[in-house]
C-alpha cells in the first residue's frame, strides 16, 4: 500500500516553512527532494567507510570499492542493463550526454552525416550535438512537436535516413511533461541504422525503465532527481559500443599502462571514469534506488498520475489558465501560463505562499519559441505531493491573478 503521509515523513525538508508557510514543494523536475536514509547514507559513508577506490589495499579503501561496485550493480539491475560494467558514474545527465556526444561522435559522424534531436530536449540535448555537427561538418535535425507537445513521428520518419547516425531524444519532455514513444523511436532509428541515445533525466523516477526491452543504445540519467545527491549519474551504453570508443578524459584509474611513447587504457567501466569519482555520490544513489523500490516505481507512477490529474483539471477552472503540453500521454509536469501574467511575477507570488515552482524556459529555449511564449510557470510533482498541495497551489494561482490583473 502507498502510503503518501508516510512518504512524506521520510523527507525532513517538507516540514520546514517558507515564508511562514508551510513549504510546498513543487519543483521536482529540477531536483527531488532527500529521504532520511539518503541523508543518513551521505553521513555514514563519511563517517565510517571513507576512502579513495580501485586504489590501496587497506580495509577502508577494500571496503569503499566494494560498496562502489556493488552501487553499480544495483542501478545496473534498477534499470535492467545485462552488465554492471555498461554504466558509466558521471556528474549528471547533462556529462553523459556529453560523453556520448564527443566519444561516440568522434567515431560515428563524418562530414555530410546527421544527428536528430527533438523540439522537446533540454538544451544539454541539444548543445553537445550542435558542438558535434559543428567539428564534423555534420547537421542537426529536428523532430518537431505538435499543439499538444507530441512529437510528430511521421515527420521522424521522413527525416530519417542513411546520413543519419544518431538520434538523441529525452522520455519525459522536462518543460511539458510528454511522454515519448521511445520504443517506437529507438525501432525506427535502428531500421535506418543509427544509434539512439535516451536523456532519462526525468523518467527513470517515474517510469520503469527497461534498457533491453526498450533497446536504447545510450541512457542517461541524473541521481539528484530520483531522490539520490547532486554530482552524481549514470550514462548507461551498450558493451560494444562503449567497447569502440575511445576515452573521454585521460587520467589516473582508467588507463592500464602509461608511458610516454604509448598508453593503453583500462576495461570498462574504469576508460570512462578518469580520475576519483563521485564515490559517496555513487553510493548513496544506490540508496536512492532503494529508498524507490520500496515505495514500488508504480505505485509512484500511480500516484502521481492522480495528482496530476487532480491539479490539471483544478487548474483548469480558472479563467486565463493556459495549459502549455496536453500531450495524451504525460507524467508529472503542469506547466502553463496565467493570460496577461508573465511567468516570473506568478512564481514570486507563490513563493511568498511558500510554493515552489520553476518559471522560466526550463533550458527549453527553441521549444519555448515553438510555442511563442516567453517561458511558463511549472508545477512538477514528486511521489511526496498530495491533493491538499495541490489546492494550495490553485488558490496562490488565483491569488496571483487578482493581484497581477
Ligand atoms: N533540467 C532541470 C529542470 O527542468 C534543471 O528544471
Amino acid at each position: 500500500m502507498f502510503d503518501v503521509e508516510k512518504i512524506r515523513q521520510e523527507f525532513p525538508i517538507l516540514g520546514i516553512q517558507v515564508n511562514g508557510k508551510n513549504l510546498v514543494y513543487l519543483d521536482n523536475a529540477a531536483t527531488t527532494q532527500k529521504p532520511k536514509s539518503v541523508i543518513n547514507s551521505l553521513v555514514k559513508y563519511y563517517e565510517t567507510r571513507n576512502s579513495n577506490v580501485h586504489r590501496g589495499v587497506h580495509f577502508l579503501s577494500d571496503k569503499a570499492t566494494t560498496e562502489y561496485e556493488n552501487a553499480r550493480s544495483n542501478i545496473a539491475r534498477y534499470i535492467n542493463a545485462e552488465k554492471p560494467h555498461e554504466l558509466i558514474f558521471v556528474r549528471g545527465t547533462t556529462e553523459a550526454v556529453n560523453l556520448a556526444a564527443s566519444s561516440y561522435g568522434e567515431i560515428a559522424v563524418k562530414a555530410g552525416d546527421e544527428v536528430i534531436v527533438s523540439y522537446l530536449e533540454h538544451h544539454s540535448n541539444i548543445v553537445p550535438w550542435q558542438l558535434l555537427c559543428e567539428r564534423k561538418g555534420a547537421s542537426l535535425k529536428v523532430i518537431p512537436v505538435n499543439d499538444s507537445g507530441e512529437l510528430d513521428i511521421e515527420a521522424y520518419k521522413k527525416l530519417l535516413n542513411g546520413k543519419t547516425k544518431i538520434v538523441a531524444v529525452n522520455h519525459i519532455s522536462n518543460s511539458l511533461g510528454t511522454i515519448n514513444p521511445v520504443k517506437e523511436i529507438i525501432r525506427l532509428a535502428h531500421d535506418a541504422g543509427a544509434v539512439v541515445l535516451i536523456d532519462g533525466a526525468q523518467s527513470v523516477q517515474h517510469t520503469k525503465i527497461n534498457v533491453l526491452d526498450l533497446d536504447a543504445d545510450f541512457f542517461a540519467f541524473s541521481g539528484h532527481k530520483m531522490y539520490g545527491p547532486t554530482g552524481i549519474g549514470v550514462l548507461y551504453g551498450k558493451e560494444k559500443l562503449l567497447d569502440s570508443m575511445p576515452p573521454y578524459q585521460g587520467g589516473g584509474d582508467m588507463i592500464q599502462n602509461v608511458s610516454f611513447e604509448k598508453t593503453t587504457y583500462n576495461e570498462l567501466p574504469y576508460k570512462f571514469e578518469a580520475g576519483t569519482p563521485d564515490i559517496s555520490g555513487a553510493i548513496v544513489l544506490s540508496d536512492a534506488v532503494d529508498f524507490i523500490l520500496s515505495a514500488g516505481i508504480e505505485n509512484i507512477a500511480n500516484h502521481e498520475h492522480e495528482i496530476l490529474e487532480y491539479g490539471t483539471a483544478k487548474l483548469r477552472e480558472i479563467d486565463g489558465f493556459r495549459l502549455i503540453g496536453s500531450a495524451k500521454k504525460k507524467a508529472s509536469v503542469i506547466s502553463f501560463l496565467l493570460d496577461g501574467i508573465h511567468p516570473y511575477d506568478t512564481g514570486m507570488i507563490l513563493d511568498k505562499m511558500g510554493i515552489a515552482v520553476r518559471t522560466g524556459l526550463h533550458c527549453t529555449e527553441p521549444l519555448m519559441k515553438r510555442f511563442g511564449i516567453p517561458g511558463t510557470v511549472r508545477a512538477s510533482i514528486a511521489m511526496y505531493n498530495t491533493k491538499s498541495e495541490l489546492d494550495l497551489l490553485v488558490e496562490g494561482v488565483k491569488k496571483a491573478k487578482k493581484m497581477l490583473l
